[in-house]
């Protein structure tokens, strides 16, 4: 269908017809005409609304919308809202440029997947793709056509909240899984109507906040940047993301929604990114409480000619733009361009052919089951053992459990912190799950304590207390009695073994939401005491979007399970697996601290001239180990794995391709599915290299007493490094290699780059 001002009037419920046809896709350089011919109709004013964002669709912002003033909303959520803002864009406007509508749809709309960090541990980037599919699914059944995901902030510091809203430590792991994200959002084409557009957030190097504290600032080296912080970004741009969020804090000196090294010289020059880059929230107008800017005027003018194209909700651009390109300061051009970015953006993703959503499919395209099913499957691939004394897991049907603690019955918290559109009511928790799965008779509930929200103790550093309930959620029994310890020690008297769900509410990570401490926040650690004083087996489940310290329980309780904060099926995936449905086959995407002080922690830290070692003058701490409670990686099963026979070819060259095996065997009684890692180390090159660096993964399930060969193969280009002036290099010399269960062991061998 051709753009033609007659065709607006069509009738509505024909714009619906059309909207569920695949549109004929416009070629390359069709796009680019199409952007060129509506350029040149463009008036200044219009020019600088497509580059402006306002949240939500209120009276005023809709007449801003038929002045041609806003090129964008976020948060317009269902079809009817979403099209009626899109009618005053497309049938109001003099051009009719359709907008186009954002939200953070960060680990599902509707149907809550595990939280990122969680889902990044089933090292499972195919299921991963699948989930982000159906997030799209369900976002453009609601009106959404843009989503502000994937999140691919590398992060080394569990006190920063929003490391739970991306993919952990690791570099490879992460660009695999944006990657992964992006091809789940945008599908085949993100023209198709149940197709998103992905913006890869936050550029960059937000994870690397001081203290981790939230929106902090970021200064580190060059080698670090692209080594890695750059590289899931551009993964993301290989993947063809249709756009980017320029992030909050400052980098090196320059705050990153006005970093021209960053944002032009790498994304666009290097990576040749054609797609428009939106700042995040305010952080154009931000540029001033930086020192970066003394008003809006040259905040905007910073932001635009770093290359951030659209600007996020504080109107900056939209109030000073027209003025400086009249007064000559900024070059018309630097508009036009930021214009054609997001005019391609918009004709590629097939706005101008359809851009209405059909109200029919919130009816069926949302929470289904299906989406269900995979929201279950990624909750069991995300879930980590961390211990099985005795092999207590999984537990045996016919004893009496006590579930205990209070995150047992909590539906808000199980959806974790940034929930998209769901509700708390569609959460299984596990309470429910154990009582559906074996009978009332046999689960015996305490919740033992509340969790004390931080947020009204924030101003004078102290916890105030109020119920998880406080989270909006009716929950069963918590409602109509006090949580208390001593009932909680009668639950774990009475039954085989306790179950324990301690951790964090879902609020206490994710933006603004940094802590100093890393403890079990208010009086959860009086309860686990209570419960470990009877006696009674003690399984440990905890719920969090950060690892606690949990540096006391090995010795203490008989299983550990990280279960994060899994989604709408959390209940179900965490009491099956208990109950041995299913073994538990998530890894660590983190390498978890003994203590606050360890941090940063990761598992691809450099040697040092004084390596890790058990005597006082090496690398490390008078009173603690150096090493993380659990490594990067590392994730048990109900059954064990065996690794041997290593094969590595002798010998590659930059352009060749390595080869790399080991046999795995399932040495245990039952099935299971292993995370088989490779990782690698360059002994000697220009700058110093990580002690290990993961570069491979595959999951695989053998049966009992099965064994594998699992192969790997490796670009020699891929083996390389940055020399001290920046260029990417692949040094000779002998590698060291790891086929392995985790970051800190495995099968070891050794090869030559020629
Ligand atoms: C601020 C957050 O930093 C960002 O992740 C989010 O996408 C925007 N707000 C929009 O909600």
């Amino acid at each position: 269908m051709r753009f033609s001002p007659k065709w607006w009037r069509l009738p509505v419920a024909l714009l619906f017809a059309s909207c569920m046809c695949t549109a004929q896709k416009l070629s390359d350089p069709e796009v680019e005409q199409r952007v060129s011919d509506l350029l040149q109709k463009m008036t200044l004013d219009e020019k600088t609304g497509q580059l402006t964002q306002f949240a939500g669709n209120n009276p005023q912002t809709m007449e801003m919308i038929k002045q041609g003033k806003v090129g964008s909303l976020l948060g317009v959520l269902g079809a009817d809202e979403a099209n009626a803002a899109q009618r005053a864009a497309v049938e109001g406007s003099r051009l009719h440029i359709p907008l186009i509508l954002g939200y953070d749809v960060i680990h599902g709309y509707r149907t809550v997947f595990p939280v990122p960090l969680a889902s990044a541990g089933s090292f499972d980037p195919e299921l991963i793709e699948r989930a982000e599919r159906m997030a799209a699914k369900e976002s453009t059944a609601s009106g959404v056509k843009w989503v502000f995901a994937p999140m691919v902030d590398i992060a080394r510091d569990p006190r920063w909240g929003r490391i739970v809203e991306g993919a952990g430590e690791d570099p490879y792991l992460g660009s695999v899984i944006a990657a992964a994200k992006v091809r789940g959002f945008q599908g085949k084409d993100m023209s198709d109507p149940d197709s998103v557009v992905a913006c890869a957030k936050h550029y960059v190097a937000y994870g690397a906040v001081e203290g981790g504290r939230d929106y902090n600032t970021v200064d580190i080296s060059e080698q670090l940047l692209r080594e890695v912080y750059l590289p899931p970004f551009h993964a993301a741009v290989d993947a063809g993301t249709g756009t980017l969020m320029s992030a909050f804090q400052d980098l090196n000196g320059v705050p990153a929604s006005a970093n021209h090294h960053t944002l032009t010289e790498v994304l666009r020059g290097e990576w040749r990114f054609n797609g428009f880059v939106v700042s995040d929230w305010s952080a154009t107008h931000e540029l001033i409480a930086h020192g970066a800017a003394a008003n809006d005027a040259e905040a905007s003018f910073r932001a635009l000619t770093a290359g951030v194209d659209m600007d996020m909700v504080d109107g900056a651009y939209i109030s000073s733009v027209p003025a400086l390109v009249q007064s000559g300061k900024l070059p018309a051009s630097v508009v036009d361009e930021a214009v054609r970015r997001i005019l391609r953006i918009k004709f590629k993703a097939g706005l101008f052919e359809h851009p209405y959503a059909d109200p029919q499919r919130e009816k069926t395209d949302i929470l289904t089951r299906e989406n269900r099913e995979v929201a279950r499957k990624l909750a069991f691939e995300s879930m980590v053992l961390l211990q099985n004394k005795n092999n207590l897991l999984p537990l045996n049907r016919k004893q009496t459990i006590a579930v205990i603690g209070p995150l047992a019955d909590d539906q808000s918290s199980q959806l974790g912190p940034w929930a998209g559109n769901g509700e708390a009511a569609d959460a299984i928790t596990p309470l429910q799950a154990f009582r559906q799965k074996m009978g009332n008779d046999h689960v015996i509930y305490a919740k033992g304590v509340d969790i004390p929200s931080f947020e009204s103790g924030l101003a004078a550093g102290v916890a105030a207390p109020a119920p998880a309930s406080a989270t909006g959620v009716k929950n069963t029994e918590s409602e109509t009695k006090p949580a208390s310890i001593d009932d909680a020690v009668a639950a774990a008297t009475k039954a085989d073994v306790a179950v324990l769900f301690v951790g964090e509410l879902a609020g206490m990570s994710g933006e603004a939401s940094s802590r100093a401490s890393l403890e079990l926040p208010g009086d959860q650690m009086k309860l686990i005491d209570a419960v470990i004083a009877t006696k009674k087996p003690v399984v440990l489940v905890l719920e969090s979007g950060r690892p606690l310290n949990i540096s006391w329980a090995p010795d203490r309780v008989s299983s550990i399970v990280q279960a994060w904060f899994l989604g709408v099926e959390a209940g179900n995936a965490i009491a099956h697996t208990l109950l041995g449905d299913a073994s538990p086959s998530g890894h660590l995407a983190l390498s978890w601290p003994r203590s606050v002080g360890q941090i940063p922690i990761y598992y691809n830290h450099k040697a040092t001239g004084r390596p890790i070692a058990p005597d006082r003058w090496h690398t490390g701490y008078l009173d603690s180990p150096s090493t993380p409670l659990y490594p990067f990686g590392y994730g048990l099963s109900y059954t064990t794995f065996h690794y041997g026979s290593l094969k590595v070819d002798p010998r590659v060259s930059a352009n060749g391709t390595l080869h790399v095996s080991a046999e795995i065997e399932n040495t245990g009684k039952r099935e299971g599915a292993e995370v088989v890692q490779l990782y690698m180390h360059d002994r000697v090159a220009p700058t110093s290299r990580p002690v290990r660096e993961l570069k491979g993964f595959q999951r695989v399930t053998l049966q009992p007493g099965e064994h594998k060969t699992v192969e790997f193969t490796v670009k020699g280009n891929d083996l390389g490094s940055y020399d001290p002036g920046m260029h990417w290099i692949v040094p000779t010399g002998t590698y060291d290699v790891w086929v392995a269960p985790d970051s800190a062991s495995g099968v070891q061998g050794a090869f030559e780059v020629e």
